[in-house]
């Protein structure tokens, strides 16, 4: 197992991109982006992350642009039969689809980018956190349905190699009930 891990190290290592080599999505549209996401798919190299995977399932999202060219993220999961909301401001940066918040709920500060979206159908995000000396990415897959295409889910699956997650990282959620959006 050990030597299987070496080897998967090295070959990610040789894919891995640089967080700076990861670019947004060309002319992106804050407007379109606007209104109602299901978070579809996730993976981190965070240590967070080991322990919480196996829990996680789909949640929903809404963005809603600021007038100041930021965007407002609320996000709605269900935890153990309950909803938990979480809202966070993110401030524009001055590359258009960059974006920069603190999140309220877990304390890091991140660095969101929208890499690659196809507005009526999924949006592919990518975040450099920071929180203390800790720093991790968290790359997130988002649907306007909950049903995303087989090619939808690969894109995902190889972008979080590219970006030096192993595939036991790399999680399409379960499906949840949805959250009343309250
Ligand atoms: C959810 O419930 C499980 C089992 O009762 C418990 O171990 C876990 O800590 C709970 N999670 C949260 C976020 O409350
Ligand atoms: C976002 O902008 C506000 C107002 O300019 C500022 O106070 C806040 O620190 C910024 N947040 C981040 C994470 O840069
Ligand atoms: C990171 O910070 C924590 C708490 O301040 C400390 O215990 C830990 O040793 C630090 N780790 C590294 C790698 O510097």
């Amino acid at each position: 197992m050990a030597s299987l891990h070496t080897l998967l190290g090295v070959v990610l290592c040789s894919l891995m991109v640089s967080s700076s080599e990861i670019l947004p999505q060309a002319d992106f549209d804050l407007q379109a982006m606007a209104g109602k996401w299901y978070r579809t798919g996730i993976c981190s190299n965070g240590q967070w992350f080991v322990s919480r995977k196996a829990n996680m399932k789909t949640g929903t999202a809404i963005i809603t642009p600021t007038e100041d060219g930021g965007l407002e993220l609320s996000f709605f999961s269900l935890i153990n039969d309950t909803c938990q909301k979480m809202e966070n401001l993110a401030n524009k940066t001055e590359v258009p689809g960059k974006f920069t918040y603190k999140s309220r709920h877990w304390g890091y500060v991140s660095d969101m980018l929208m890499v690659d979206v196809k507005y009526d159908e999924y949006a592919l995000t990518y975040s450099f956190n920071t929180r203390g000396n800790e720093t991790f990415v968290i790359n997130r897959l988002f649907g306007r349905s909950l049903d995303l295409s087989d090619e939808v889910q690969e894109k995902f699956r190889q972008f979080c190699l590219q970006t030096g997650i192993l595939p036991e990282f790399t999680v399409l959620l379960p499906k949840s009930v949805e959250c009343p959006l309250a």
